[in-house]
């Protein structure tokens, strides 16, 4: 057997470890995000329905105020969006839809970007309104997230537009993360409780300290950091690179699902 044969083989291994364990967190995030889809739903919209929009209050501190027509609503948006843009999005990555149903890719990516945007300037109004749980350095690490999201949205826009498509799919990868920041932050959470048994690093009273500082920015630049080293092994096709890509997908796998367990059922089911 001779070494380029041998190298051949590793390079293609290597490459399709990275595929399926890319494909595997994928899933696992994707579900993930839909759980916590439905408990929105469930939790905010039902309190809504029955006009029992105090109960809102349970979860969020100031979610709904008497009297308080244009916060409120805006609120509600927020979170009607919200829905939307975690069950909207992933469907935009599953190749048998953007292949086969064309016209539904374009409009749903057309109603993702919007949303971004909705999502996006609710969620400041809410911070300037009222400021986040986390206080003012949360409030500037989740702003930082809206900004960022909405730079994405753009890009993604405007690569589709061009019809530079390398561009456009690398564009839409990190708009997905950035857009699902608030996601990676609950399991983040539920994921270290999970890890210590008890708070560590944070009041559990004033929902302060250090890892609550960590995390507001880490709920979105670390899932982008790991895209951009991902992106950078994908192109370079060293298998070296590849297997400890692989690894470290790996991590994130085994790391989202505790903390995708441990959200659903530490933090929401037992809200519903
Ligand atoms: C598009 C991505 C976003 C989604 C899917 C989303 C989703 C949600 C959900 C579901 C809640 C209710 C909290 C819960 O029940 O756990 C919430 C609350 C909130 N969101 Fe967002 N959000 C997004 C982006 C943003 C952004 C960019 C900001 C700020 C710039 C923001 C600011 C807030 C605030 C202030 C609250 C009230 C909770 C708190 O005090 O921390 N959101 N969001």
């Amino acid at each position: 057997m001779n070494t380029t044969y041998i190298n051949e083989t590793n390079t293609i291994r290597s490459q399709k470890m990275l595929n399926i364990s890319a494909r595997v967190w994928f899933t696992i995030a994707v579900l993930g995000q839909w759980i916590f889809a439905f408990y929105v739903t469930t939790f905010y919209g039902t309190a809504a329905i029955e006009g029992n929009y105090q109960k809102w209050n349970e979860v969020l501190p100031h979610g709904y105020t008497e009297g308080a027509t244009i916060s409120n609503v805006v609120v509600g948006i927020h979170l009607l969006f919200a829905v939307i843009i975690i069950i909207g999005g992933p469907l935009q990555f599953i190749d048998k839809i953007r292949m086969r149903a064309r016209s539904f890719h374009r409009w749903n990516g057309k109603i993702y970007l919007v949303t971004t945007f909705i999502a996006g300037f609710s969620g400041i109004y809410m911070i300037l309104s009222k400021g986040s749980v986390t206080g003012w350095i949360g409030d500037i690490s989740v702003s930082f997230n809206g900004i960022l999201m909405m730079i994405f949205a753009v890009f993604a826009w405007r690569t589709a537009l061009q019809k530079n498509f390398v561009s456009h799919n690398r564009w839409v990868l990190r708009l997905f993360l950035a857009v699902n920041g608030v996601w990676f932050f609950r399991i983040g959470l539920m994921l270290w409780l999970f890890i210590h048994g008890k708070p560590v690093g944070f009041d559990p009273e004033t929902f302060r300290g250090p890892f609550i500082t960590f995390l507001g920015f880490g709920q979105y630049l670390i899932p982008l950091g790991i895209l951009e080293v991902y992106l950078k092994v994908k192109d370079r096709k060293i298998p070296l690179e590849q297997w400890s890509m692989t690894m470290v997908l790996f991590i994130s796998i085994i790391a989202t699902g505790i903390g995708v367990f441990a959200a659903t059922v530490g933090m929401w089911l037992p809200r519903l």
